[in-house]
C-alpha cells in the first residue's frame, strides 16, 4: 500500500540539500477493505438517496429565489446553481466574490465595515461584502404564498460598498461541491494524522495546519473544517445554512444565520427558509442532502490513460504535488460520528477511498488573502490545498481566479511549496508539459 517517493534532492535558498522520502500518497482507515468512491458527472446519486429524492433535491439547489422568498436585501446571486454548474449542477463556475477588511495596529485582520443606503446604514465586522442588492426597486412580490403586495423602494440605495480604509480586498473563486459528502465523511483524526506525518516527512518543511471550527447543527461544537477557501467549515448542512444567508440573503433556523443581514428593504419576516416540508425538511436541509448524494468528478480516462498523462501522474508524485494535494484519502466506516456528532456516516459514503488530490489543510505557499475566518489570525496568509478533482473544468485559477494557465498556477507556489516548484522547475519541458497533460486529466 504504502510506495516510496524516489529521494528528490532539493536546493533551498541556503543551499542546503533537503532529502524527501516520503511515505506513500494514501491516508485514512481500512485502506484495505474500502472501495471506489461512484464517479461521474452524471446527475446520478452515488447511492445515498434514490434517482427520485436526488432530481428533487437537486430541483431545491437549482430553484431561482425572488424578494417575496426573502432574498436578499444584499445577496450575490439567487440560486446556488447560478456559482455552481460547471458542467452539473453542484461543481464549480467562474463566478468569484469579494472579501475585504483590514488590520489594526497589532496587526490583526479586521474584517470590514461597510455602508449603504448613502451611508447611512452600517455593516460592521463582516469580510463578505455582497454585490447585489434587492433595493432600488419597484415590483409586486407574493410573500410565503399570500396575496400580492407592493414592494416599493425606488430611493433606497441597498449596495453595499466600503472605503478606503478597507485596505485588504481579496477575490475568492467558486468552489466544487460535487463528491462533497465523502470529504464531510473523512474522520477528522485522519485528517489530524496527515498533518502530523505531513510536517514530520518533510522534516517541518511543508507543514499544513488543521483548524476546529463550529458546526452550526451542533450547537457549535467544534470539528476539523474541510471546507471553503480558509476550512472555514466541517458540515455541508453548516455551510448550506451559511450560504444561504451570505450568498443569497435568505436567512434559515441555524443561528446565526436566523436573521438578515441589514433590514434595510427588508419585507419579509426572518428566518426566511422557514416551512419544513412533508418530510420535515428545509431547502437547506436538501441542499445538504443533495451534494452528500453526489458522486465525485469523474477523470477524463482518454487523457488519463494517455502515455504522456501516465507519465504526468509519476511527476507529480515524484516532484513532491501530491504531498499536499494527496491522491488517495478513505472516508471512515459507516456508522462513524462525523461532524461534531451532528452527521453519521452511512454504508454509501463510508470506507470509500477517494481521490481529492487535496490534504484539505492550510498552508502558505505565499498566495494568501490576508483573510482571517473561522480560524486564528496566523491563518490569514493560509489557504486550503483546494482539491484537484474536476479541475479541469476550471480557467481561473487558484483562490482569486488570476492564474488562467496551469504553468502559470504552479510557479505561485512559494514559501511552503518552493522544494516543490524547484522540482517542477528541474524537469526538461516535455516532463512539465506530461504532468500538465495528468492536471487536464482530473
Ligand atoms: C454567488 C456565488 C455563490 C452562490 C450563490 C453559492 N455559492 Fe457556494 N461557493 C461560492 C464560493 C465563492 C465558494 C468559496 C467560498 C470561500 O471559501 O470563500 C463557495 C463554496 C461552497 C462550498 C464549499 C465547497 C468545498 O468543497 O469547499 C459549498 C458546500 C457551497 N459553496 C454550497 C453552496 C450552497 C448550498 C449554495 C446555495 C445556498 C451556494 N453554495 C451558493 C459561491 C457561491
Ligand atoms: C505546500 C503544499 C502544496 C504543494 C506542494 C503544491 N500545492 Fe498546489 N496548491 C496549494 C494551495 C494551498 C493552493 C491554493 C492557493 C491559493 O488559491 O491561493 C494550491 C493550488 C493549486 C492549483 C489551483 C487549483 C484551483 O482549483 O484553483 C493547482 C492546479 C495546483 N495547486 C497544482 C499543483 C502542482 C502541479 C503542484 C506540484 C508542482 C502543487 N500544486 C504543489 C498547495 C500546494
Amino acid at each position: 500500500m504504502w510506495s516510496k517517493r524516489p529521494i528528490l534532492y532539493v536546493c533551498l535558498l541556503t543551499g542546503l540539500a533537503i532529502a524527501f522520502a516520503m511515505a506513500g500518497p494514501s491516508s485514512g482507515q481500512n485502506a484495505s477493505t474500502a472501495i471506489e468512491a461512484p464517479s461521474g458527472y452524471d446527475n446520478q446519486p452515488n447511492g445515498l438517496t434514490d434517482s427520485a429524492t436526488f432530481t428533487m433535491d437537486r430541483g431545491k439547489f437549482e430553484e431561482t429565489e425572488a424578494i417575496g422568498d426573502g432574498l436578499g436585501p444584499i445577496f450575490n446571486a439567487q440560486s446556488c446553481r447560478e456559482c455552481h454548474q460547471n458542467p452539473v449542477t453542484g461543481s464549480t463556475s467562474q463566478v468569484k466574490e469579494l472579501r475585504a477588511g483590514h488590520q489594526d495596529s497589532f496587526g490583526n485582520f479586521v474584517a470590514a465595515t461597510a455602508t449603504l443606503a448613502d451611508g447611512t446604514v452600517t455593516i460592521a465586522n463582516r469580510s463578505l461584502i455582497n454585490q447585489r442588492a434587492i433595493c432600488p426597486a419597484v415590483d409586486t412580490i407574493t410573500v410565503n404564498g399570500g396575496p400580492p403586495q407592493p414592494y416599493n423602494f425606488p430611493q433606497t440605495q441597498g449596495q453595499e460598498r466600503i472605503s478606503t480604509a478597507e485596505t485588504i480586498r481579496a477575490f475568492r473563486m467558486s468552489l466544487n461541491t460535487i463528491g462533497d459528502g465523502f470529504v464531510e465523511s473523512i474522520a477528522d483524526q485522519t485528517l489530524l494524522n496527515l498533518a502530523s506525518s505531513q510536517c514530520s516527512n518533510t522534516g517541518g518543511l511543508i507543514c499544513g495546519e488543521t483548524v476546529r471550527v463550529p458546526v452550526l447543527e451542533a450547537s457549535g461544537a467544534l470539528a476539523v473544517g474541510r471546507f471553503g477557501w480558509k476550512n472555514q467549515h466541517a458540515s455541508l448542512l453548516s455551510f448550506s445554512s451559511d450560504a444561504y444567508l451570505n450568498e443569497m440573503g435568505i436567512s434559515n433556523r441555524l443561528p446565526p444565520n436566523n436573521v438578515d443581514v441589514t433590514r434595510l428593504c427588508d419585507v419579509v419576516p426572518d428566518p426566511n427558509d422557514n416551512t419544513p416540508d412533508s418530510e420535515g425538511l428545509t431547502d437547506m436541509d436538501h441542499f445538504a442532502r443533495f451534494m452528500r448524494a453526489t458522486k465525485v468528478p469523474p477523470r477524463d480516462t482518454a487523457l488519463a490513460t494517455s502515455s504522456d498523462g501516465v507519465a504526468g501522474a509519476t511527476l507529480f508524485h515524484n516532484v513532491g504535488c501530491d504531498i499536499c494535494h494527496v491522491s488517495s484519502i478513505t472516508t471512515a466506516p459507516p456508522g462513524t460520528a462525523v461532524a461534531a456528532g451532528a452527521f453519521t456516516v452511512p454504508p454509501s459514503l463510508g470506507s470509500k477511498v477517494i481521490h481529492p488530490y487535496s490534504d484539505f489543510l492550510l498552508h502558505n505557499i505565499g498566495t494568501g488573502d490576508g483573510i482571517v475566518q473561522t480560524g486564528g489570525q496566523e491563518t490569514a496568509q493560509k489557504m486550503r490545498t483546494p482539491p484537484l478533482w474536476g479541475v479541469r473544468t476550471r480557467t481561473e485559477l487558484l483562490h482569486d481566479g488570476r492564474s488562467v494557465t496551469f504553468y502559470d498556477t504552479i510557479q505561485r507556489h512559494r514559501n511552503e511549496a518552493q522544494p516543490v516548484l524547484n522540482n517542477f522547475n528541474n524537469l526538461s519541458t516535455t516532463q512539465q508539459n506530461q504532468l500538465i497533460t495528468f492536471l487536464r486529466s482530473l
